[in-house]
């Protein structure tokens, strides 16, 4: 099994600060990292890849000034080699692209991997896990969304947990290291069915930063995936 910390698989509640109010995003950080959140999920949103805008490099530099938290950046952009560079210099810990979006997948992945970051790949919904064969050997993480990418607060698609199984399968059988991350709709109700699915690395905006306190939420969805951890067979 993977981990990473001598054989105790590690189980990451990931804030993503689209839910936040990013007039007080300093204190936002704050409170989720109280809360135990060792990472931070960036939402970079271009208005073609997906109908919405959200931020760019100034903010995750910002970010950077005020934490040490690793900062995961997801790119829902069309022009990923154009941008990832100015995100990784900006202070990203990780980058993950989509696979939609990435004509010559395996050169971005290895270029922002050469930058010195992680490298992630992200699949839609409609998108298959067996498009990654290939490459599955290349990315640090594999990104699953269990909504449709452009908004916060979307309900959970439960087919995320079958790619999830399949990943965590080839994974196993192939002996690679690569993590498996979800995002969208995850809240107290399914991160156990998650983390028993395989995933590593939860990402949760409204189920925390629209709670009446973020820093206990992120508690809560930690214990709640530990918890499923102890009892996986
Ligand atoms: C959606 C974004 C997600 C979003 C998740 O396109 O990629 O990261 O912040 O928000 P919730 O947890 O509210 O579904
Ligand atoms: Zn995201």
């Amino acid at each position: 099994m993977l981990s990473d910390n001598e054989g105790i698989r590690m189980i990451r509640i990931v804030p993503s600060i689209l839910a936040a109010d990013f007039a007080r995003l300093g204190e936002e950080i704050a409170a989720v990292e109280r809360g135990g959140a060792g990472m931070l999920h960036v939402d970079i949103m271009d208005g073609h890849f997906v109908p919405n805008l959200t931020l760019g490099p100034p903010v995750v530099e910002s970010i950077r000034k005020v934490t040490k938290i690793i900062l995961d950046v997801h790119l829902m952009i069309t022009d990923p080699d154009r941008y990832a560079p100015l995100f990784v210099e900006a202070g990203a810990d990780q980058v993950s692209v989509h696979y939609e979006a990435a004509t010559h997948l395996d050169r971005t992945l290895r270029n922002i991997q050469t930058l010195g970051a992680k490298a992630g790949v992200v699949l839609n919904p409609a998108t298959p896990v067996s498009v990654l064969q290939d490459v599955l050997d290349v990315a640090d993480y594999v990104l699953v969304m269990s909504v449709n990418p452009g908004f916060g607060g979307q309900k959970f698609i439960p087919n995320a947990l079958n790619k999830i199984r399949r990943l965590a399968k080839v994974r196993d059988e192939r002996g690679l290291p690569f993590r498996i991350e979800i995002d969208g709709g995850v809240s107290r109700e399914n991160v156990e069915s998650i983390v028993r699915a395989g995933c590593d690395w939860l990402v949760a905006g409204s189920s925390i930063f629209h709670s009446d306190d973020s820093t206990s939420a992120v508690r809560e969805l930690q214990q709640a995936a530990d918890g499923a951890l102890a009892i996986r067979v």
